[in-house]
């Protein structure tokens, strides 16, 4: 099938419409140009301490400028880290649509907002901001039509293509709230999301006085009624089922009333009852829809993501404080400039997709690389054949790609012209040295900036990155190094005291809130104080540690609780042992991560079996097979060791940190065992370790 196809449905739509002229564009809003000044006046050192001393005086201005708002905002910000209360530019209504469209359009329809570049080698297709802003809303009305009204879910379970943004912004366009699931996740984990269970919120749930319809209501929101997705994806010239991932699932999520199916492939897949053929629902739509007018602290979008414990979270991110934070740091961070071609790799499952494919970029009227394919499809020249073709100046990747990348001939990367390449940035995970070097020698012929940068889910945006900086400042490699404007990072030691100076080494909190920042977690606000600021008082705790060298730079050194980090997928260890759990022969699992040569972590479990479990082999395929289908293929252990019993304290709990020694050899070092139950346990382990590493080559 499908090697020439080029996303049919959605291109000949996009071809097929007439233009709407100024008809079609929400009316001239007060404030705000996306074109006004990045930054206020002053040094980088004046900026970065105007930010973090007076933050309404440097957010303030920016957001007026920035974005276009329909009703200025009356309060910069409003936050308190000890109850959780995180607002930004309160009695401000704008809409995230209009921002990232309308505005352009209004300036320069015609100018390209998305290149798809498609899983098919050398095949891209262009979509202008005027054909984009059509094609939301016509997929914002098909979405009225069948019922989704503002403050509604939609789960979007989709590759990444143009069709896939323009129904994040469709959302956006009628006040709905999107929630993305990757479209690696099995039918259980996307029905999880689709089902999270809602509790009403108590009296004590944070209502924002100054936005009492925002989020914070106490009316519990309605659960997620339309889930949209393609027929079937392709990545890496294989095909994979969407539809039918998505048929499994709503079988379990009763809130479900329809299932809107786009076509990425030519191949029929079953329509059912919820069914409804997206591309013929949008066709008879009009291309015109009124923007609905958001307050700035309304929910824009959900996104889960693991913890160390229970399932995982949905972040809240909200309109106008995410939407400035994005835009800004994708500025600021990667040299953005009017007309450049910006080319960030992520998928738009997961939150960097999110803030620096979508909003950031669009918002800024840049034009955005959507990547559906992988980093070795068809050859390992695949990327920068595609930065020659699409003349990219911003590449934004991941360490795990240039790991894998690197073990191929520098062949496949100079063959290609990079010339247009201005900025390189890596996130996700630590970068080791052998990437940092690669990326900087091989891919940017040692002259583009080079930013390792770091964030996460919870923080919206960038937070700390080489750049900005003041001009020409020095690069570390393998360092996130500079805190950005409104960024102020504090290091802890273990009894909570803030370390002072540098070449200390600290768990990695934030002391003052940012317009980017989650506000909540979707229905259980005291789960959002519990994980992130009970562990600090006064403080976000990010759940990494960091180094801070002498100079005050910034070094992450990793996770310090039990989320690990496969390719850049955060997961939690307790959801691969959850996963397991439900297999009748295995009573007790303990999963850790452990380092990988191009993963960066994989996952090591260690299995007990009951005495009648049969063939352990069997039932070690089962397992995996069981993370496969309940989470997803990426989260499955690469390595599983049968042990007797597992090590534990006396009070039970399992002592994981000695498994991570055994696994990464330093079982000679075990530190204090004192607490533990059985002390024998650890020989056995030791031994059942040494046999599996004789039989099978394993890890370590
Ligand atoms: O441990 C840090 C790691 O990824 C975590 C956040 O994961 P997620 O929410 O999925 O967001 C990933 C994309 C922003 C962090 O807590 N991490 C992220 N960037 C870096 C990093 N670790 C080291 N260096 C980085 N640059």
């Amino acid at each position: 099938m499908a090697a020439s196809c080029l996303g049919r449905g959605v291109v000949r739509l996009l071809g097929g419409l007439r233009g709407v002229g100024a008809r079609g564009l929400a009316a001239p809003r007060l404030w705000g140009s996306a074109s006004a000044p990045a930054a206020p006046a002053g040094s980088y050192q004046e900026r970065i301490a105007l930010a973090a001393s007076e933050p309404a005086a440097f957010w303030g201005p920016l957001a007026r400028d920035v974005l276009v708002w329909d009703t200025p905002y009356h309060t910069v910000s409003d936050c308190d880290f000890r109850s959780g209360r995180i607002g930004w530019f309160l009695g401000g209504q704008l809409n995230v649509s209009v921002n990232c469209l309308d505005q352009h359009v209004r300036k320069s329809p015609e100018s390209v907002a998305l290149i798809w570049e498609q899983d098919e080698p050398g095949t891209e297709v262009r979509i202008t901001y005027r054909e984009l802003l059509e094609t939301t809303c016509r997929l914002a009305n098909t979405l009225k039509r069948h019922g989704v009204h503002r403050g509604d879910r939609v789960a979007i379970y989709m590759s990444v293509s143009p069709l896939a943004v323009a129904a994040m912004l469709a959302c956006a366009r009628i006040g709905a709230i999107h929630t993305v699931v990757f479209a690696g996740f099995s039918a259980g984990s996307l029905a999880a999301r689709i089902n999270d269970v809602l509790q009403p919120h108590g009296p004590d749930f944070c209502q924002h006085p100054e936005q009492p319809e925002s989020r914070f209501s106490p009316e519990p929101p309605a659960k997620c009624k339309v889930v949209i997705t393609f027929n079937q994806g392709l990545r890496g010239g294989r095909v994979v089922e969407l539809k039918e991932i998505v048929d499994e699932a709503v079988k379990l999520c009763p809130t479900v009333q329809h299932v809107l199916v786009a076509h990425r492939t030519d191949n029929k897949v079953h329509m059912g009852d919820l069914d409804i053929p997206l591309e013929q629902e949008m066709a008879k739509e009009e291309p015109v829809c009124a923007p609905e007018s958001m307050g700035s602290e309304d929910t824009l979008f959900l996104l889960y993501t693991s913890g160390s414990t229970g399932t995982p979270k949905g972040l809240v991110h909200t309109q106008a404080g995410y939407l400035l934070y994005a835009a800004l740091t994708h500025r600021f961070v990667f040299d953005y400039r009017p007309g450049d071609v910006f080319g960030c790799v992520a998928d738009i499952g997961w939150i960097t997709g999110h803030s620096y494919v979508v909003y950031g970029p669009l918002c800024n009227g840049a034009t955005s690389v959507l990547f559906e394919s992988t980093p070795v499809y068809p050859d390992a020249g695949r990327y920068w054949e595609m930065v020659q073709r699409l003349k990219i100046n911003q590449f934004y990747g991941s360490p795990t790609a240039f790991r894998l990348l690197l073990k191929f001939e520098d062949s496949w990367v100079k063959k290609y012209d990079r010339s247009s390449l201005r900025t390189l940035g890596s996130v996700g995970e630590p970068i080791n040295h052998e990437a940092w070097e690669w990326l900087h020698r091989v891919v940017g012929d040692s002259r583009c900036t080079l930013v390792d940068t770091w964030w996460q889910t919870e923080t919206g945006g960038i937070c700390i990155s080489p750049r900005p900086s003041e001009e020409g400042a020095e690069i570390l490699p393998c360092m996130a190094m500079r805190p950005l404007f409104g960024i102020v990072p504090v290091l802890m030691d273990e009894k909570g005291n803030v370390l002072k100076g540098g070449d200390v080494s600290g768990a990695l909190c934030l002391s003052q809130a940012w317009p980017g920042m989650a506000r909540t977690i979707f229905g259980d606000h005291q789960r959002f104080m519990d994980a992130y600021f009970k562990a600090y008082p006064g403080y976000y705790f990010t759940g990494d540690g960091a180094y801070r060298t002498e100079d005050g730079y910034y070094q992450i050194t990793g996770r310090m609780d039990d989320v690990i980090n496969i390719s850049g997928h955060r997961l939690g260890t307790a959801e691969i042992e959850d996963a397991m759990a439900d297999h009748p022969a295995v009573p007790e699992t303990a999963v850790i991560g452990y380092p990988h040569d191009i993963k960066g972590e994989a996952a090591f479990a260690f299995i007990v079996l009951k005495d009648d479990a049969g063939d352990a082999d069997v039932v070690v395929k089962e397992l995996r097979s069981v993370v496969a289908s309940k989470i997803a293929k990426y989260a499955v252990p690469d390595q599983v060791l049968v042990v007797k019993r597992l090590p534990k304290t006396r009070s039970g709990k399992v002592m994981r940190r000695l498994l991570r020694k055994i696994v990464t050899g330093r079982a000679q070092d075990l530190g204090d065992i004192t607490t533990m139950e059985d002390p024998t346990v650890i020989t056995e382990i030791l031994s059942a370790y040494q046999e599996y590493k004789d039989k099978s080559g394993a890890a370590q």
